[in-house]
């Protein structure tokens, strides 16, 4: 079945981005000149999903607004013939469906994903985390390339990628069942788990698809890891009625819901960016002995 939906969870208070997120969400905050949020809808969009569901905090509209028309800036720009910019901010609102729906209570990645339930209905759909900014220049969309891992392989699939063995405590860490080319059928999966209990290097990153058979066990799921309700969790329920795999995408992932991934993000997007050349030329030109 194809992959139409795309659920990305943006309700989290962002307090290792306070204070800048005091106001906004840390999904709005700039990467060069887009929200973070945007990148996962294009990346969304770019994979052939055309029904966004955004799960946000009540009280919290900036998103809302960014994916919303805004009439009187059309009409603005529109006025002083900017036509590039005009088409730039009219895209944004145009990426096919956009849905919102209010996580009242912040109990977790995996309540947050819950929220979007009645929306995803009985099929299969991908969950993006947007402040993990996925990147693969020239290539493949992440997004795209589990879809086709999905529907190769009839099951859910995660993103993986190894990271520092220091780190694993950072993310949810894969038990391995077997591991073929970038494919690892999954036995197990811990969220945050010491260095000590981890079972491999195998880092799930924000990268989903999933069969809607997760909001059943969703539904069970207790709190797990920081009293929250974890997917991790869900998806270590789901894999003993379905197979569930790892998919070791090609691409660089940053995190830019942390200030050095951010800052990280920045510098990336700006060498991919209309001003890539004068950037890079300034970059060169730093001093950068210690
Ligand atoms: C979430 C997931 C975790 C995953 C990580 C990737 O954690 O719970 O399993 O490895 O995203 O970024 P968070 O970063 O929200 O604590």
């Amino acid at each position: 079945m194809r992959v139409r939906k795309a659920v990305l969870p943006a309700a989290g208070f962002g307090t290792r981005f306070l204070p800048a997120t005091k106001a906004i969400p840390k999904e709005m905050m700039p990467l060069v000149d887009r929200p973070i949020i945007q990148y996962a809808v294009e990346e969304a969009a770019a994979s052939g999903i055309d029904q966004i569901i955004i799960v946000i905090a009540s009280g919290r509209s900036a998103i809302e607004d960014h994916f919303d028309s805004n009439a009187s800036l059309e009409r603005w720009l529109e006025d002083r013939g900017d036509i590039e910019m005009l088409r730039t901010i009219r895209r944004i609102s145009e990426f096919g469906t956009v849905a919102f729906v209010h996580q009242r209570e912040q109990l977790g990645l995996g309540h947050a994903v819950l929220m979007a339930k009645d929306l995803v209905g009985e099929e299969p759909f991908a969950v993006l985390l947007s402040d993990d900014v996925m990147l693969n220049p020239g290539g493949e969309p992440v997004t795209k390339q589990l879809i086709d891992a999905h529907l190769a392989h009839r099951g859910s699939v995660v993103a993986v990628q190894r990271v520092d063995r220091r780190e694993v405590s950072r993310y949810g860490i894969l038990e391995p069942l077997r591991e073929e080319g970038r494919v690892v059928e999954i036995r197990n999966l811990v969220e945050k788990p010491s260095v000590d209990d981890a079972p491999s290097d195998l880092a799930v990153l924000g990268r989903y698809v999933l069969t809607p058979k997760i909001f059943d066990v969703l539904e069970q799921t207790n709190r797990g890891a920081g009293g929250e309700i974890q997917l991790t969790d869900a998806i270590r329920g789901l894999i003993r009625e379905q197979p569930v795999f790892g998919y070791q995408f090609e691409g660089i992932r940053h995190d830019a819901g942390t200030r050095l991934g951010w800052l990280k993000a920045n510098v990336a997007v700006a060498l991919e960016s209309d001003d890539a050349d004068e950037f890079r030329s300034y970059v060169r030109g730093l001093d950068l002995r210690d």
